[in-house]
């Protein structure tokens, strides 16, 4: 079967088209077509990004994505079609509040066949709502007009099935597996006792670990986001063997005896350390490797007693901050070093950050939960596992 899977819950926008052959969690895969327009270029120049801007960049770019999907999978077929007076109407009122997108469709559906794929995936939370909406109402219209069924998807449930994925399938899972989710939005503890089978056994306080990145890259200066901006900065630091801040920066709740994790602290330590200050290369490269170094080992001392606490018998990382070397290779050497019978899962770097595909699998694991009936589908923008 042919899952078209679709994601706009933040700054990409992605639609992939993805075969599975079996089923879920045994199936075979394979990567048929995959676009992906990350709107980064246009939320740097405002330092972040905003849901509305975010929504006005995913209605332009869905319709393209989507050719760019379908004509990598040898599936875009030009053909001239006559809409029904009715359909176009309903399509209209679908797409009320995205008329770039009503247009842009509209027209993509007089030019173009009905590809010939089973089910529609759509991440409908968490994430920006306004940016959800878009990629949920793309997916209504699409199985109103196709008739096709769709599979409403949790984004986190994405990054963590894009972890375990490698390459044309899911890796070895022995439960109960912890599932570490490191975001923009999220820094979560999941137990899983099976797949779909979440509890939340632990979360960020305050900030998630990847708005930490970002926010402590906006004090050094540096764009958005900042994660991969630290990450470079941090590498010099530690290639030039610079010496370390005093006193260190905090390491907030490392000690608490929970799986909670609070990284504002930091953040406040990080702004006292930098403000008014001109810093040269090497002293704002110091503050990220520093920084890095702590929420890394913040993740590293949570994440060892959730595992001692859990016996979990997989770790999987997930979300986009998981793009970071620094902290793949502290969880690499946990364990090897602690954890030696666990299985490890990092996703592959190009599935780290958002991403289509992650949505496909999500989508087939999921699959009796498709329905043409879309009328109560909604985004929801604090969805959770
Ligand atoms: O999962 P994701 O693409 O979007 C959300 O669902 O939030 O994650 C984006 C986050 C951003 O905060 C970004 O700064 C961070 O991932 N990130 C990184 C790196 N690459 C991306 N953080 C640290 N090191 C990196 N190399
Ligand atoms: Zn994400």
């Amino acid at each position: 079967m042919i899952l078209l899977s679709i994601e706009t819950s933040c700054d990409e926008t992605a639609v992939a088209l993805v075969e599975a052959t079996g089923d879920f969690p045994h199936a075979k895969y394979r990567v048929l077509g995959n676009g992906l327009l990350s709107q980064i270029d246009i939320h740097r120049e405002f330092g972040g990004v905003f849901p509305a801007v975010a929504k006005r960049e995913h209605a332009k770019a869905l319709v393209p994505m989507l050719e760019k999907a379908l004509r990598e999978a040898g599936m875009l077929s030009e053909k001239e079609i006559s809409l029904s007076e009715e359909i176009e109407k309903q399509l209209n009122i679908l797409l009320e509040r995205e008329p770039t997108l009503a247009e842009l469709l509209i027209e993509f559906f007089k030019t173009h066949e009905r590809p010939a794929i089973n089910a529609i995936a759509v991440t409908n939370g968490p994430g920006l709502a306004p940016a959800l909406w878009v990629g949920v109402n793309f997916a209504r219209a699409l199985s109103a007009h196709w008739n096709i069924p769709v599979i409403p998807v949790n984004h986190m449930e994405g990054h963590i099935l894009s972890s375990v994925f490698e390459g044309d399938h899911l890796g070895t899972m022995h439960f109960p597996a912890l599932a570490l989710l490191i975001s923009g939005g999220h820094t979560e503890f999941v137990l899983m006792r099976d797949f779909a089978d979440y509890e939340k056994i632990g979360s960020t306080l305050d900030d998630a670990v990847g708005e930490a990145f970002d926010k402590t890259a906006r004090m050094l200066g540096l764009p958005y986001p900042g994660g991969p901006e630290i990450a470079r900065l941090a590498a010099h630091a530690r290639a030039e063997n610079l010496p370390p801040l005093l006193p260190p920066l905090p390491r907030p709740m490392l000690h608490t005896p929970d799986f909670n994790v609070s990284f504002s602290g930091l953040k406040t330590a990080v702004r006292t350390r930098v403000l008014d200050k001109e810093l040269t290369d090497d002293e704002q490269a110091v503050v990220a490797r520093d920084f890095e170094d702590a929420a890394t080992e913040v993740l590293i001392k949570k994440a060892t007693r959730a595992l001692a606490h859990t016996n979990a018998q997989t770790l999987i990382l997930g979300g986009g901050v998981t793009a970071n070397t620094n902290i793949r290779n502290a969880f690499e050497a946990l364990v090897a070093k602690e954890f030696p019978d666990i299985n490890l899962h990092l996703p592959d770097r190009e599935l780290s950050t958002d991403n289509a595909i992650m949505i496909a699998l999500s989508g087939h694991a999921r699959l009796a939960e498709a329905s043409t009936n879309t009328e109560n589908l909604v985004a929801n923008g604090g969805l959770s596992l």
